[in-house]
This record gives structure tokens, C-alpha cells and sequence, in this order.
């Protein structure tokens, strides 16, 4: 069946955002396609499936964290507090905080899919009926007004899984910033970033032996075949995971297998034996780095917390 088929059908739409992502990256020099386009509903599923992985120490680890310091958060916590969360996925973690808030005002939400919010909401109501939950649809990398229900109340965010860390440096700096507006001044962030370290064990977290990563980054792919009617061959492309120690940050890329085309929306686009897209790149932090990156974002360091073996960091800064 032709793409104008099956736009005809309407099963195409070429102005999504994800058409118009994939036709910008794939035809650009350097191929690359937008990570935020990695969790539709499989990719999503993958990754939970991820974060339970042997290799994937970040998510155990920075809960272990979070359970071990939990009680110290509540008590630093000023009464009648707001818990505010950028993105509304952990709910584990989320709920390790929650358990511990005996004095919290209401739990905030913040995330550009309302399914999302939806499930937390449900979820949260479920677990803590006591709790105010206040959902937010939005961006949180702009500008974004909180419910006025929670005006004038002290505010505590969270921003766990080091996603920060998706980011490049400057984009980061930017988050942060706009986090600090958001949250306004006197406001705490709790926030987790992962750690440099032996760079066979990061390697073996983003391309692990069950290969979970790989369907994960190869999804990208599917999805396009699923959304797009794109005929990439799944088999013709490999997963890659690579570290760069001068930017100091893991490198995911779907590689070619061999030469080949694929039509893109009426395109052709061509693929050289063992040419790279580009598709998420995840720093890695010491903590004076982490620390002077949250600086220059307005954020004043208040206190870290590693595991034993020093794998993640969760930080608590204070916006000026
Ligand atoms: N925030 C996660 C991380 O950087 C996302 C992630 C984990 C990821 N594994 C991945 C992204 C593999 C792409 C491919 O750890």
C-alpha cells in the first residue's frame, strides 16, 4: 500500500509532530531522531522493563536512596508543604516520599500527557485517599503557572531518574532555571543524577545482555513503520551504546546493517553500511560538576546523597 493510501485511509498523518521529527532528523547530515519519540505505549512498556534490568542500576539504586533518606526529606520539610513532580512516571518513588509527608498540603503532578497524569492521579488516590493530588498538563521546560490552590505554600519538586541527564549541559542549565521560576524562589528540588564511573558497568546498563535496551531503541523504528508506514527493516538496523569520556556521556544509536533505502512520507532516504542515528545521549555527573551545573541554574546546594558504591547521587538544592 502507497503512504498516500494510506493517508488517504487515514492512517497517516504526515504534520504530526513525529513526522515531521523523523523527516527533519533523517534527512539531515548527521541522522538523528528526538528521543521524546522513544515512549509511545511499547516503548514505555520497555522501559519499565528497563529499570528492573540486573544492569540498569540507576533505578534500584536511587530508590534505595530515596527509602534510605525518605524520613530525613519529610522532617526537613516545611509544614503544609506541596510536592511537586516533573513528570509523572515513578510512582514507587513518589510514593516513598509520600508515605513519609504526614504534613503535606497536595501533590502536584506535572506532565504533557494527560493519560499520564490520569493513571497518577488514580493511582495516588488509590494508595494515600488523604492526599490533595492537583494534576498539571503541560511543559514543564517553559513557563507554567502551578494551581492557585497552592499559592504562597512552601514548595518541594522532584525530579528523580536522572533525566536531567538526557540533556545536553546547556539545556540542563535552562530546565533547571525554568524549574526555579516555576517553583519560585526559597524552593527546594530534589533532583537525581547519575555518577561517572567504571565505563564498562555504564556501557552494560544502555545495552544490557536480554537485549530490552535494544527492542527499546529499535521501537523507535517500529513505530515509524506502525505511524508512518515507513518499511525499515528491523533487522537491518542494530542497537549501539558508546562513551564518550570527554563530553562524559553514554551515546545511543540505531546503526545500518547495510546499504539501504527507506521511504520516508514519499522520500527515499539512504543508509551507508554501518551509518549511525542518533537517538539519546545520557550524562554522567561527578558531584562538583552536578553541583556547579545546578549554580549556574540558580540553584544553591544544600545537601547529596550517594549509595555505597557511589553509582547515583540525589541532590537537594534551594532556588535563590
Ligand atoms: N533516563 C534514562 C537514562 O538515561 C533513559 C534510558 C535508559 C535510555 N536506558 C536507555 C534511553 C536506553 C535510550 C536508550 O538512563
Amino acid at each position: 500500500m502507497s503512504v498516500f493510501a494510506q493517508f488517504s485511509e487515514g492512517k497517516v498523518d504526515p504534520h504530526s509532530d513525529f513526522a515531521r521529527a523523523l523527516v527533519a532528523g533523517l534527512t539531515a547530515p548527521e541522522k538523528s531522531i528526538p528521543c521524546r519519540f522513544l515512549y509511545d505505549a511499547a516503548g514505555s512498556a520497555l522501559f519499565e522493563r528497563i529499570t528492573t534490568l540486573p544492569e540498569y542500576y540507576p533505578t534500584r539504586t536511587e530508590t534505595g536512596i530515596l527509602r534510605a533518606r525518605a524520613a530525613e526529606i519529610a522532617a526537613d520539610a516545611a509544614p503544609g508543604n506541596v510536592l511537586i513532580e516533573f513528570g509523572s512516571g515513578s510512582s514507587t518513588k513518589t510514593e516513598l516520599l509520600l508515605a513519609e509527608m504526614h504534613d503535606l498540603y497536595a501533590y502536584v503532578p506535572v506532565d504533557i500527557s494527560r493519560a499520564a497524569l490520569r493513571d497518577a492521579q488514580a493511582r495516588i488516590r488509590q494508595r494515600f485517599p488523604g492526599i490533595v493530588v492537583l494534576p498539571v498538563c503541560g511543559d514543564f521546560s517553559r513557563p507554567l503557572a502551578l494551581p492557585t490552590q497552592i499559592a504562597r505554600r512552601p514548595r518541594l519538586g522532584f525530579f528523580p531518574g536522572s533525566t536531567i541527564g538526557n540533556l545536553t549541559n546547556d539545556a540542563a542549565v535552562d530546565l533547571l532555571a525554568n524549574m526555579a521560576l516555576i517553583l519560585g524562589t526559597g524552593a527546594r528540588l530534589i533532583i537525581g543524577a547519575d555518577l561517572k564511573k567504571d565505563v564498562n558497568r555504564l556501557l552494560r546498563a544502555y545495552d544490557d545482555a536480554a537485549g530490552v535496551t535494544a527492542a527499546f531503541n529499535l521501537n523507535l523504528l517500529k513505530r515509524a513503520n506502525r505511524e508512518l508506514g515507513t518499511d525499515f527493516d528491523i533487522d537491518q538496523f542494530d542497537h549501539l551504546a558508546t562513551y564518550d569520556e570527554d563530553k562524559g556521556r553514554i551515546e545511543i544509536y540505531l546503526v545500518s546493517q547495510a546499504d539501504q533505502t527507506v521511504s520516508l512520507l514519499g522520500r527515499k532516504i539512504r543508509f551507508a553500511a554501518g551509518e549511525k542515528i542518533h537517538t539519546e545521549d545520557s550524562h554522567k555527573y561527578d558531584i562538583a560538576g552536578f553541583q556547579a551545573l545546578a549554580k549556574r541554574a540558580g540553584w544553591r546546594p544544600l545537601k547529596v546523597w550517594t549509595d555505597p558504591e557511589r553509582l547515583f547521587s540525589v541532590h537537594v538544592l534551594e532556588a535563590e
